[in-house]
């Protein structure tokens, strides 16, 4: 603590992201990266950067990159707004948009950083309770007061809402804003791009980091109408004019462009993510029905800490919430086939002894 904080530094309680060991020989399935390198165009795009693209500032304003993203959605290029990471994009849609009313709601269990940004732009976060079955209570968020913030399929549960559920969501009140946010687009979920459209109170963002193996890249995106990208286009100018470096703009448009790349990796990512279901099952474990390259899960004798412990004792790191209602369950990453079968191999291990 220092005397020159301020108090919303002072009361803040900042977002813990998942491990990043340095070790090499740990098996990481805990912070739901892709697990296939990703698309060669890429890596392709990255090495043609010319000297005068790190010489001169980027394109502020993404236009290359946005382009292709807007053709890809069936929108315009000012229905799209990029940022660094869907973080920093959800970052923007706080101050620029969920910020004019003073509460807004959220499901109680989901994404962390939630309340994080609830703090930092100092707005009450009405927590909407999960149905028992841990899917979203649509009736209930649709009388809930404020903007509405979801993530479909909501983290940590994996659990999607149907296109009608989103659509009861943004139809309960037009005059309301509703963000769904699609970090986990891809792997199976119906996205909501379809309800733009109808809605102008509808805005959705997405990531690279899971759907296209970019965490690293750090590209996040919104989807809206257009006053509602204009909004965060002046908050962006307001804070930081280039957030996407020229490596990144060229990267990630290659990513975007290579359709069929993603096709073929979210379909192998969701084939091992049932097949990994299917083991856990086998040895004991509830699964909860995942639309995300993850499964939360919990055993029906040995407790979550006691199984994440013995994993960890072996090498192979998960994910954890020491919270109420979900403190036995396990959060695991789809990795490779041999990552799923060194992980299923080490649980018979751990529950049998
Ligand atoms: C629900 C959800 N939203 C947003 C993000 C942020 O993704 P990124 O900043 O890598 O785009 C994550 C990352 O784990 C997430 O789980």
């Amino acid at each position: 603590m220092s005397e020159f904080w301020s108090d919303v530094t002072r009361q803040l309680h900042p977002y813990i992201p998942g491990e990043q060991p340095k070790l090499s020989n740990l098996i990481k399935l805990n912070t739901n990266e892709h697990p296939l390198p990703p698309s060669a165009a890429v890596l392709q795009a990255i090495r043609a950067i010319e000297p005068d693209a790190l010489r001169r500032y980027p394109d502020p304003d993404s236009i290359a990159l946005r382009s292709a993203i807007a053709r890809q959605s069936g929108l315009a290029v000012d229905e799209v707004f990029v940022g660094n990471g869907s973080d920093e994009v959800l970052a923007h849609v706080f101050q620029a948009l969920i910020s004019s009313s003073t509460t807004f709601s959220a499901p109680d269990i989901t994404y962390s950083f939630y309340p994080v940004w609830a703090q930092l732009y100092r707005m009450q976060l009405n927590e909407v309770p999960l149905l028992d079955d841990f899917h979203i209570n649509v009736p209930a968020m649709c009388a809930a007061p404020g903007p509405l913030l979801l993530a479909n399929p909501n983290a940590p549960t994996g659990i999607a809402l149907s296109i009608e559920q989103l659509e009861q969501l943004v139809a309960s009140d037009r005059q309301r804003l509703v963000v769904v946010d699609e970090a986990y687009f891809g792997f199976g979920a119906r996205s909501a791009v379809s309800l733009l459209a109808d809605y102008d109170n509808l805005l959705i963002t997405r990531s690279l980091s899971k759907s296209h193996s970019l965490a690293g890249l750090r590209l996040g995106y919104a989807l809206g109408s257009k006053p509602l990208i204009q909004g965060l286009v002046r908050v962006k100018d307001s804070f930081n004019s280039y957030p996407i470096d020229a490596i990144a703009q060229s990267a990630a448009l290659a990513a975007i462009e290579d359709a069929s790349w993603l096709q073929q990796a979210s379909t192998a990512v969701s084939y091992t993510r049932e097949q990994l279901s299917k083991g856990l099952a086998k040895l004991g474990f509830e699964v909860l029905p995942s639309s995300a390259n993850f499964v939360f899960c919990r055993h029906s004798s040995v407790s979550g800490k006691a199984i994440f412990d013995a994993l960890r004792a072996q090498g192979i790191i998960i994910r954890r919430w020491d919270k109420p209602r979900i403190d036995d369950y396990l959060r695991i990453t789809v990795g490779t086939d041999d990552q799923s079968e060194a992980l299923l191999a080490a649980l018979d291990n751990i529950l049998s002894t």
